[in-house]
């Protein structure tokens, strides 16, 4: 796809205008946009195509009352029509995703040999962090990815998000169904919908204190 100067001015207005926002409007999210907000969510690359994350969109009463409980009582979850939480699967690695390499495959982006080594490749790669009892953490990475995707779409389509560190991983874990799966973790809560407020950039450090070239420091 051809890209021009435009999209490159508009994509950066849209990251440089992200706020992490805490308090929202009662007011919905449309149905549409928030199935196309979450498949732009999930074009996010991830490890090997392996796509180690899911997301449950969480809308319902119950639900929110349960995230908003495990978050502590913070507002955003409590005043969000919509959080969606990013699900890890460490385990994915490990299981039949003959569907990601048979998509692959069949659209013509992957050969039939890169396909057909691709389930075992990406075992062979995984038994080092499954070693290093890493393989959440290779997970998180794939969620995290998906949910900065997701706050950027939204805020380009008018809506405001937060992503969430402060949640009680258990509580999180029954609010959504998998209170029982030690192969699925939480990696972010991302609450979602118009905002009530608006914040001004809190700023970055200076390039200088996080920028290096070649090595680490320099
Ligand atoms: C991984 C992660 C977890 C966060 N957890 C919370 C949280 O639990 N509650 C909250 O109010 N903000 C949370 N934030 C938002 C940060 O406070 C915010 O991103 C930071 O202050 C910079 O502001 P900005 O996002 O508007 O640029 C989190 C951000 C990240 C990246």
């Amino acid at each position: 796809m051809e890209l021009s100067l435009t999209d490159h001015a508009t994509v950066s207005r849209i990251i440089r205008s992200r706020r992490s926002i805490r308090h929202y409007r009662p007011d919905p999210v449309p149905a549409a946009l928030l199935r196309e907000l979450v498949d732009l969510a999930l074009e996010a690359p991830s490890s090997f195509n392996l796509q180690s994350r899911s997301v449950v969109v969480v809308a319902d009463e119950p639900g929110r009352k349960a995230l908003t409980e495990a978050t502590g009582g913070q507002p955003h979850p409590q005043e969000a029509p919509v959080t969606v939480v990013f699900v890890a699967e460490s385990g994915a690695w490990r299981e039949d995703r003959g569907d990601i390499w048979e998509q692959a495959r069949r659209g013509g982006a992957w050969s039939d040999r890169f396909a057909a080594a691709s389930p075992e490749d990406a075992r062979a790669f995984h038994e080092d962090p499954r070693r290093r009892g890493l393989e959440r953490e290779y997970a998180v990475k794939d969620a995290m990815i998906a949910a900065s995707f997701l706050m950027l779409a939204a805020h380009a389509a008018g809506l405001a998000t937060s992503p969430m560190n402060g949640w009680d991983e258990g509580e999180v874990k029954k609010a959504v169904g998998i209170a029982d799966r030690d192969d699925l973790h939480i990696a972010l809560l991302v609450p979602l919908g118009y905002p009530a407020e608006t914040r001004l950039h809190p700023g970055r450090r200076d390039r200088s204190l996080t920028v290096f070239h070649e090595t680490y420091g320099r």
